[in-house]
């Protein structure tokens, strides 16, 4: 099942997937029901959740069925390209993501607890910062392409910042991670360098002095992370909050200025942004298929034989959009549905990730007000790949404005800079940022 050739599997790979996902899904429920056969990649194979119920089946387990560990499945596949390029995603590191149980939760306790010394509003204003500065940097152009320009540099700039690093070495975090996702061979190697770069002058500047950041706080939180376990934790961080993130800002605008219920909203507040999010998370959720698990056991499950090493991936997409009965009303989700996942692996940064969204998307279309697609948005184009729903560009227009036009401007609104003061050292507070460590007393 993982490796050989499937002659009916779906390919979540290729022009046709990325143009239309989910014509994809829906001929794999009409064919296959709940469970489908797919391939992320020329024979690489894979069982697809798109079962609703099915998906949340998998991720609140309670049985012990089901594992995040990946181990299992490397060995089974083969020493080909495709097979390189799926251990890049999928490879077990030791990090929350790719555990279960003790290890899992000590993980991902360090995580919680080190962002939930993050202050909403010092978050907000690292945010407004950072939106404010890029906004600055085309706002006179009257044109943009809102992905490149804005969406994919706002998660890295800010967590950048919250890892207690200058903004100037954002932009050696934006192009590592930009050769790394956008290409292979030679640029996804070099992009690999730059991050493994970045990665050990923070940590080696983080031990040597701690400052009130995430990498402080992730050091010396009680979990006593090795610091191989710190590194995993601090990639983890950065990959699960870039390409989401910066997907979810992506997506959510389009949709704002390519509707007429949002495009009003601009002006006269008939859906607001959150509406947005709330509909990009359910209808065309960031993460549309990275969900990895493993079975422990072979098990029946909704109809489908699964063996141990088979990778299963949950659908995050094809669940939160297949066609049921149940009312909005009588979800759990508030309306994201499986946007951020559920159960132990639940993302934990949900709230951080929709005030960094939220905020950003509200000062671009407050200094922007008439944005505008330069493209019908169904002919817009997505980035190739199995797990993401990410548009490759996002090309817009507007009235363009001055630096030295009067009121509010993003060269005029640039808030203090406080979100992460760095003369402190850990753990002693610095005014206002942090409340308390729990685990400090
Ligand atoms: C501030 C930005 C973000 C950070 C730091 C972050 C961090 C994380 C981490 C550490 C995990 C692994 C948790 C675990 O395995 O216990 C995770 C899981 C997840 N995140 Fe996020 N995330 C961010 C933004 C987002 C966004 C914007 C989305 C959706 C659009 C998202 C969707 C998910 C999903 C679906 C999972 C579960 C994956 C699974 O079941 O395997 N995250 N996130």
């Amino acid at each position: 099942m993982t490796t050989r050739y499937i002659p009916d599997a779906g390919r979540l790979y290729g022009p046709e997937f990325a143009r239309d996902p989910q014509a994809v899904y829906a001929e794999l429920r009409r064919r296959y029901g709940p469970v489908a056969p797919v391939e992320i990649a020329p024979g690489i194979g894979a069982h697809l959740v798109l079962g609703y119920q099915a998906a949340v089946d998998v991720l609140t387990d309670a049985g012990g069925t089901w594992s995040k560990d990946s181990r299992a499945w490397m060995a089974t596949l083969p020493e080909t390209p495709e097979a390189a390029g799926a251990v890049g995603m999928l490879g077990y590191r030791s990090n929350a993501l790719f555990s279960d149980g003790a290890e899992h939760a000590r993980y991902r306790k360090a995580i919680i607890d080190c962002f939930g010394m993050v202050q909403p509003h010092k978050l907000r204003q690292l945010v407004i910062e950072v939106a404010d500065s890029l906004i600055a940097r085309f706002a006179a152009n009257g044109e943009a392409d809102l992905a490149g320009d804005f969406a994919r540099p706002i998660p890295l700039k800010i967590f950048n910042r919250l890892f207690g690093r200058p903004d100037s070495d954002s932009d050696a975090l934006i192009s590592a991670l930009s050769d790394l996702m956008e290409a292979d061979g030679e640029a996804g190697a070099r992009g690999l360098d730059a991050f493994s770069r970045y990665l050990g002058e923070l940590v080696a500047a983080k031990y040597a002095e701690r400052g009130d950041d995430l990498t402080s706080w992730l050091i010396d939180h009680p979990a006593g992370l090795t610091q191989e376990e710190l590194i995993w934790q601090l990639v983890l961080v950065v990959a699960a909050s870039y390409e989401p993130t910066a997907s979810l800002i992506s997506n959510a605008v389009s949709r704002m200025v390519s509707d007429d219920r949002y495009y009003s909203s601009l002006t006269n507040g008939a859906l607001s942004t959150y509406d947005a999010l709330l509909e990009a998370l359910r209808a065309e959720p960031a993460m549309a298929n990275y969900g990895p698990y493993f079975v422990r056991q072979p098990v029946h499950f909704h109809g489908t034989w699964i063996r141990p090493a088979e990778l299963v991936l949950v659908s995050y997409a094809g669940a939160n959009t297949e066609p049921t009965n149940v009312p909005d009303e009588l979800r759990s989700d508030g309306g994201a549905y499986l946007g951020f996942g559920a159960g132990p692996h639940r993302c934990p940064a949900s709230d951080p990730a929709m005030l960094i969204a939220m905020t950003a998307i509200e000062r671009l279309t407050s200094h922007l007000c008439d944005l505008e697609l330069t493209v019908p948005r169904e002919e817009l184009s997505w980035r190739p790949g199995p797990f993401h729903r990410s548009l490759a560009h996002l090309p817009v227009r507007f009235t363009p404005i001055r630096p030295d036009q009067p009121g509010e401007s993003p060269w005029a609104a640039q808030p203090p800079s406080s979100s992460i003061p760095s003369a402190e050292t850990f753990p002693a507070r610095s005014a206002g940022y942090v409340t308390s460590a729990p685990w400090s007393s």
